[in-house]
């Protein structure tokens, strides 16, 4: 390209990068948010133990590693530390009932879902004028370490990771393709796929793999497997940001607009997986695809069109709810994410909205 094309493009590439911080920056939780919701944390907490004396209630997902915006849900995780325990389905019974008669709180227990879990809500008020959205659920120990997993790879680069990841929740559920229940993907997958692409699929990569760096120390499989699963990654941050040292500098905004552009062109939906364990895996090498349609392998090859490995469980699809529609709607959505983005409109403010509208 000609130097005034560089120039223009220099120039919108650093408008775009100063605008997705300012975007972002302002749907940012607020310290009083945070803490109306440790608040609710604890308050949970109590009254659970008056059932399970031995427990305790954490908190996962967005509110715990760093990619939560303004009135995100609230995922608790409650964790017994005795031997003799309630099945989770009569937990999720009583708590329910307790909460009911205890709590401002719109109850709604969820005993025999595939993972049992007690859905709670809060009416908008004065002083909470969004209410509050909170789901808890037992034992679910691979959730935390997932979420301490992508913690972790937000603290490597705070400033790229987050904008990017943050920014796409936004774009995703403004343009309704964050929504499982309607086939298209979790704000979960969406997180997977950013840290795919930083990576498996930059060059050099914006992030190490923290999953294949050699321990500091031996390990043993006790410290490190969960229901039969390794868990264990690098997580000394502090050292890891003396030692890792990114050569790539590219900016938020050309990271951005790459993105998009991998996942409307490059990805290879129909036979890839998105792995960051190990990078790019072939659906046949999972047994997650099935030439033969119809019969019993049809189910597999719907719950398939999108392939996400979950970092841990490593045999769960996490994008398996979306559906052929889903997908197509994904991908048409990124591509125009592209399209926007390469025609370089005169102020990156206008791309930006024009992208959310
Ligand atoms: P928002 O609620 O949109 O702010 O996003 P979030 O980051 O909280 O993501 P989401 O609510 O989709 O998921 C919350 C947490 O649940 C994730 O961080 C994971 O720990 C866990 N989780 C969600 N979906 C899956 C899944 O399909 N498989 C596994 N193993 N864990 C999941
Ligand atoms: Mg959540």
């Amino acid at each position: 390209p000609g130097p005034e094309r560089k120039n223009s493009r220099q120039r919108f590439v650093v408008s775009l990068s100063a605008c997705l911080f300012d975007f972002v920056i302002q749907l940012l939780p607020t310290a009083d948010e945070m803490a109306v919701k440790e608040d609710v944390r604890k308050l949970l907490e109590r009254l659970i133990r008056t059932i399970e004396p031995d427990s305790r209630l954490l908190s996962f997902g967005s509110t715990a590693n760093g990619f939560s915006l303004r009135n995100s849900d609230m995922d608790l995780c409650c964790l017994i530390d005795s031997d003799e325990r309630l099945s989770a389905a009569d937990l999720v019974t009583m708590l329910g009932d307790l909460l009911e008669r205890e709590t401002k709180f719109h109850v709604k227990p969820l005993p025999h879902a595939r993972i049992p879990i007690v859905k709670l809500s809060l009416d908008p008020s004065p002083g909470l004028p969004l209410g509050i959205a909170c789901d808890i659920g037992f034992e679910n120990r691979l959730a935390l370490e997932n979420t301490r997993l992508l913690m972790c790879y937000a603290m490597i680069d705070p400033t790229r990771v987050r904008t990017m990841v943050l920014f796409l929740k936004v774009w995703s559920k403004r343009r309704k393709i964050n929504s499982p229940y309607q086939g298209t993907l979790s704000s979960y997958g969406y997180v997977l796929l950013v840290i795919y692409f930083l990576v498996h699929v930059k060059n050099p990569p914006v992030l190490p793999n923290l999953q294949q760096m050699p321990p500091l120390r031996p390990i043993s499989k006790e410290d490190t497997h969960v229901g039969g699963h390794n868990t264990w990654f690098f997580d000394d941050i502090e050292l890891l940001r003396q030692r890792w040292g990114s050569s790539n500098m590219e900016t938020v905004a050309e990271l951005l607009i790459d993105f998009f552009r991998y996942y409307a062109r490059d990805f290879s939906y129909n036979t890839g997986v998105a792995s960051i364990r190990a990078g790019l895996l072939k659906k046949e090498s999972k047994g997650w695809q099935n030439d033969l349609t119809g019969g019993r392998y049809h189910d597999a090859r719907e719950r398939n069109r999108l392939c996400i490995e979950d970092p841990f469980e490593t045999d769960f699809n996490v994008a398996r709810c979306v559906t052929k529609d889903g997908l197509y709607t994904i991908r048409g959505e990124f591509m125009r994410a592209s399209r926007i983005l390469a025609t370089r409109p005169e102020r990156a403010i206008v791309a930006l909205a024009q992208l959310c509208e």
